[in-house]
């Protein structure tokens, strides 16, 4: 079983229910989404290793912490997992950028991947996988094969919003892999969506229907 994190902070809590509100306009929409994935970068990020370094302020020289380690990489699964990687490169702008393209087919709900483009160097690299729903799992645990297939070996998944049939999917297929969220919902409905969940994410995000 995948450990799970479930991101409680207030501010990440009051931030994801203005984002539930059915009413909520599109460019408000995107812009909530992007302050919380700056809260949730920061969470998934929380144990990333720092060394000190030599530096000099204007009054001292002293050592002062600062990243160390591997470097990393954002990998979105298109297209919503772009509403969460565009903030989080404000925070992290040295990362690398990977895209895993899929869709959902209608009728079996499995993932069908169009397009993969990641950073030659996978297995260098601590890749967060990002996608605001964690819905069946599919497309999540699609996406982490390709990516494993492509070198990847420390690897972090990150999510808004995820369903319990998603994180049992998901942790089954990849143990090795941390789930962060900021909160589980109840079920997942017939065609596949999260309840009470928020919608469909690339919608509500891009404005299309
Ligand atoms: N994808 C979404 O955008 N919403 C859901 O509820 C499930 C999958």
């Amino acid at each position: 079983m995948a450990e799970v994190t479930v991101c409680d902070h207030p501010l990440v809590q009051h931030k994801l229910t203005l984002l539930r509100e059915k009413h909520r306009s599109t460019a408000n929409f995107r812009q909530v989404l992007r302050e919380l994935s700056l809260l949730l970068a920061y969470e998934v990020t929380r144990d990333l290793p720092v060394e000190l370094v030599e530096i000099e302020t204007p009054l001292k020289a002293m050592q002062a912490p600062m990243l160390a380690g591997k470097k990393l990489v954002f990998a979105s699964i298109l297209r919503a997992g772009n509403g969460l990687v565009d903030g989080m490169l404000d925070l992290v702008p040295s990362a690398r950028v990977a895209h895993v393209g899929i869709y959902r087919d209608h009728d079996t709900l499995e993932a069908r991947r169009y397009f993969f483009k990641a950073p030659a160097d996978l297995g260098e690299r601590i890749v967060i996988v990002v996608d605001p729903m964690l819905a069946t799992g599919n497309s999540a645990t699609d996406a982490i094969d390709a990516l494993k297939a492509e070198g990847a070996v420390d690897l972090r998944f990150l999510c808004l919003l995820a369903a319990p049939e998603g994180v049992a999917r998901l942790s089954a297929a990849h143990p090795d892999v941390p789930i962060f969220t900021a909160a589980i919902d109840h079920r997942l409905n017939e065609n596949g969506y999260i309840e009470p969940g928020l919608g469909d994410a690339g919608d509500r995000l891009y404005g299309t229907k």
